[in-house]
C-alpha cells in the first residue's frame, strides 16, 4: 500500500502565520505538523510515501525529510501547482500509486489514541473498496458530514452542509483500493470549482463499497484550522508528553519500534538534533 500526504493549500485562515511558511510545517508543540500525519502512515505499516505540496513549499519539505531513508522509509515529492481540490492527489500521484492500494492523509490532521494503530492496521489490510473514519464533532458545518439512513447505514456524505444531518464528521484519513485513481479522473468539480474528496467517497458509497469506521470517544482527532485550535493542539500534545514522558507522533521512535532502524541509528538521529530536548529524548530511548 502506498501513502499520500497532502500538504498544499495557502492556509489563508491562519494568515499571517502562513504568509511565508506552509501550514503543515508550523509547530505542533515540539515538532512540525507534518510529523503527525507521517507517523499515522508509518503506524499503518506504510513505507512508501508521496508528499504533495505547492511549488513554493516543496523545497522545505525536501530539506526537512530528505528521501526518508533516515527513518527507514521512502519519501518522494510532487507538486500541486493549482489548488484543485483534495481528490487531485490521486491524479498527481497516479504514477506513484501504480497498481497498489493507497492511503491518503491530510497533512494538517492530528490523530491520537490507544486504538489508533489497531484501526489503521485493519483498514490497511482490507482488500477492496474504501474505508473512511467518522468522528463526532460539535461544529459539523466545517467538515464532510455523514448522513445516515433509518437503519444507521451511511446514505450520503455532504461537504460542509449549512444544516448538518448528523454530527459525524469525516476525518482527513482515507483508505482506497486502486480504483480511486480512475474515480478521481471521472468526478466533476464542485460548485466551488474543486475536485472534492467527498465526491470520491460518494462514488464508493453508491457502489456499496464504502466503510465508515467510527473513532471512539477516547480517541482524539484535533483541528489545526484556526489560531486557537492550533494552540490547543500544541497544548494537548504537551500535556500528554510532559505527564507520561513519552512523545506523541515521533517518527524516529516509530521507525525504531517498527524495526526499520536500529537503536544505534536512532541514537545517532538524536545526536544530529544537537542539544534539543527532542534529540535528548531519542538518545535516551532503550529497549525494555
Ligand atoms: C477537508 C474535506 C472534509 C473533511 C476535512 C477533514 O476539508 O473536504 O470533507 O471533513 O478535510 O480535515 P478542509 O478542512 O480541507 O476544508
Amino acid at each position: 500500500m502506498k501513502g499520500l500526504v497532502l500538504a498544499g493549500g495557502k492556509g489563508t485562515r491562519l494568515y499571517p502565520l502562513t504568509n511565508v511558511v506552509s501550514k503543515q510545517l508550523l509547530p505542533i508543540y515540539d515538532k512540525p505538523m507534518i510529523y503527525y500525519s507521517l507517523s499515522v502512515l508509518m503506524l499503518a505499516g506504510i513505507k512508501d510515501i508521496l508528499i504533495i505540496s505547492t511549488p513554493r513549499d516543496l523545497p522545505q519539505y525536501e530539506t526537512l525529510l530528505q528521501d526518508g531513508s533516515k527513518w527507514g522509509i521512502s519519501i518522494s515529492f510532487a507538486e500541486q501547482c493549482e489548488p484543485g481540490g483534495l481528490a487531485q492527489a490521486f491524479t498527481i500521484g497516479a504514477e506513484f500509486i501504480g497498481t497498489e492500494q493507497v492511503c491518503l492523509i491530510l497533512g494538517d490532521n492530528i490523530f491520537y489514541g490507544q486504538s489508533l494503530k489497531t484501526s489503521l492496521r485493519a483498514a490497511a489490510k482490507n482488500p477492496g473498496g474504501a474505508t473512511i473514519f467518522g468522528y463526532r464533532v460539535k461544529n459539523p458545518e466545517r467538515y464532510g458530514i455523514v448522513k445516515f439512513d433509518q437503519n444507521g447505514a451511511p446514505e450520503k456524505i455532504l461537504e460542509k452542509p449549512d444544516t448538518a444531518p448528523s454530527n459525524v464528521a469525516v476525518t482527513g484519513l482515507y483508505f482506497y483500493d486502486n480504483d480511486v485513481v480512475e474515480i478521481a479522473r471521472t468526478i466533476q468539480p464542485s460548485a466551488r470549482g474543486e475536485l472534492e474528496i467527498t465526491s470520491v467517497n460518494n462514488a464508493y458509497l453508491e457502489r456499496g463499497d464504502l466503510r465508515v469506521e467510527m473513532m471512539m470517544r477516547g480517541s482524539a482527532w484535533l483541528d489545526t484550522g484556526t489560531h486557537a485550535s492550533l494552540l490547543q493542539a500544541s497544548l494537548f500534545v504537551q500535556i500528554i508528553e510532559e505527564r507520561q514522558g513519552i512523545k506523541v507522533a515521533c517518527p524516529e521512535e516509530i521507525a525504531w519500534q517498527m524495526g526499520y532502524i536500529s537503536i544505534e541509528k536512532l541514537h545517532a538521529l538524536g545526536a544530529d538534533l544537537m542539544d534539543s530536548e527532542y534529540g535528548a529524548y531519542l538518545m535516551a530511548l532503550q529497549a525494555d
